[in-house]
Parts: C-alpha cells; structure tokens; sequence
C-alpha cells in the first residue's frame, strides 16, 4: 500500500534562527499509529506543525502521493491537530461553538456538523461542558475539548501533540479507548512511555530535529541504551 505520509528531507529554523527540524525523512502507512518520542526541544511539536501543513518546512512533504496543502484549517480538514497547548486550539465563545467550527469550515450543514460536534463533546466526556466558554475551563477540560474539536472533524489523519497532559486517570483511560477504537491514521508526539507501547506499533524518536530511530515500538522500547541516549529513561 502506498505511504499515507512521505517525509522527505525535511528541515525547518524558526524565524528567530532556531533550528527545529533537521533532513527529517520517514514515512507513515495508512491506518498506522506512530509515536513520536524524544527529549524536550527535539522537534516533536515542530514536526506536527509541519504535518498539519501550519509551517512549510525544507524538503518534501506528500500526504496520499500529493504535496501537501498549507492553509490554517489543517490542509481542509483531511488532517487534525491537537495542539500541545489547548490555549492555542481554543478561540469561540462558547465550547458547543469550537467544536462545531471544523465541521462547519469543512462545509458541513448546521444539524450534521451540530450532531458531530455533539457525538465528539460524549466521547471526551465533555458534553456537560458544550455551553461554557473555553477560557473559563480547567487545563484537562480544555484537553477534552480540544480533542473533541479534532475529533468532530473526522480527519485521515490525527495528529496529537500530548493529548493525555492534565488528564486525571478517568479522562486518560476514556482516551486511550477512544484513540484504541479509531481506524484513522495517528501520529502521537508524547513522553509518556505507556501510552506509545499501548496505541502505537511504530515509534519515530526525534534528538536535535533529526531521526535517531525509526522502527517498531517494541523493539525501540526495550532497547535502554536507546531509551537512555534519548532522554526516554532517567540515567
Ligand atoms: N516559536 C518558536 N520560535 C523559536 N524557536 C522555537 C519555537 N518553537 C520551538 N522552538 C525551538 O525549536 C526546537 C524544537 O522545539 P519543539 O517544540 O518542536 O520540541 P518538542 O520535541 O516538541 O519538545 P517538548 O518535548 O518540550 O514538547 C527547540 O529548540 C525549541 O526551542
Ligand atoms: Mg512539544
């Protein structure tokens, strides 16, 4: 099957000549569940940027055989970011607004993207929350919106940068369901050791924005010299 995402050569410095990315080449298979580890500042969120096509980077970027779209709404809604700050994702007044927004950009008709919206508030367990105002919510409330508002946008490909962050046990547990359900295509960047092992087959682990390894999870994972050289083990 040809590869959903194509990564090739990717590089990108942030505007204040940080360099992020470095010759980043990988590919993803369609239905694959990748994370993406490696220690704070390696390029994890910058490369999710880059996926959802909100930064052009160096190099070539093809997602289903095309180049990929830049546009603020996540290359018209074929792929979904959650953000690593929910206060970046976040902008309508009200929660039932926010979710409603991708489904609505991407030309759905009120009652269909209302009832989405609604079915993605249940599954986070956050339908209670559809007439508070985003700002005015606790950092995992925030999370579930913000997952519900990808969510409702049924995207090929989701990407999440931490979506567990702030969750207590019950909300993590909810999530980690949920993501186990989805069919979708899911890149993962995250620290949390558990939760790559259990939703993800492939692992990519980023160290100063270039591909340390690439391979699967398991193997990755029980390799501690690796784990220790990336910052994925204390010591
Ligand atoms: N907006 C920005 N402007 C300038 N430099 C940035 C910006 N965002 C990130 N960087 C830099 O780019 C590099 C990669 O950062 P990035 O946020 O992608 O790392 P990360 O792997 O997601 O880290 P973490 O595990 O802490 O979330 C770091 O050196 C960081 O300081
Ligand atoms: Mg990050």
């Amino acid at each position: 099957m040809p590869d959903l995402i194509a990564a090739d050569n990717l590089s990108y410095t942030y505007p204040d000549g940080s360099p992020a990315l470095r010759e980043v080449t990988f590919s993803v298979a369609p239905g694959e569940h990748l994370a993406l580890l490696g220690p704070n500042g390696a390029g994890k969120s910058t490369l999710l940027l880059a996926l959802a096509g909100l930064i052009r980077p160096e190099g070539k970027l093809l997602l289903d055989g095309e180049p990929l779209a830049h546009d603020r709404l996540g290359t018209r809604g074929r792929v979904g970011l959650l953000f690593e700050d929910p206060d970046d994702q976040l902008f309508m007044p009200t929660v039932l607004d926010d979710v409603l927004f991708g489904p609505r950009n991407q030309g759905l008709a009120y009652d269909d993207a209302h009832a989405r919206a609604t079915s993605a508030l249940e599954a986070v367990g956050a339908a209670d929350l559809a007439d508070r105002s985003p700002h005015h919510l606790s950092l995992g409330q925030k999370r579930r919106v913000a997952i519900a508002g990808a969510l409702a946008m049924r995207p090929q490909v989701l990407l999440l940068d931490e979506p567990l962050n702030g969750l207590d046990p019950r909300g993590r547990g909810m999530l980690l369901r949920l993501l186990g359900g989805l069919d979708q295509t899911l890149v993962i960047a995250t620290h949390d050791l558990d939760l790559a092992r259990r939703m993800c087959t492939m692992a990519l682990i980023l160290n100063e924005g270039k591909v340390a390894t690439h391979g699967p999870t398991e193997a990755l994972l029980s390799d501690e010299s690796l784990l220790r050289t990336n910052a994925l083990l204390d010591q």
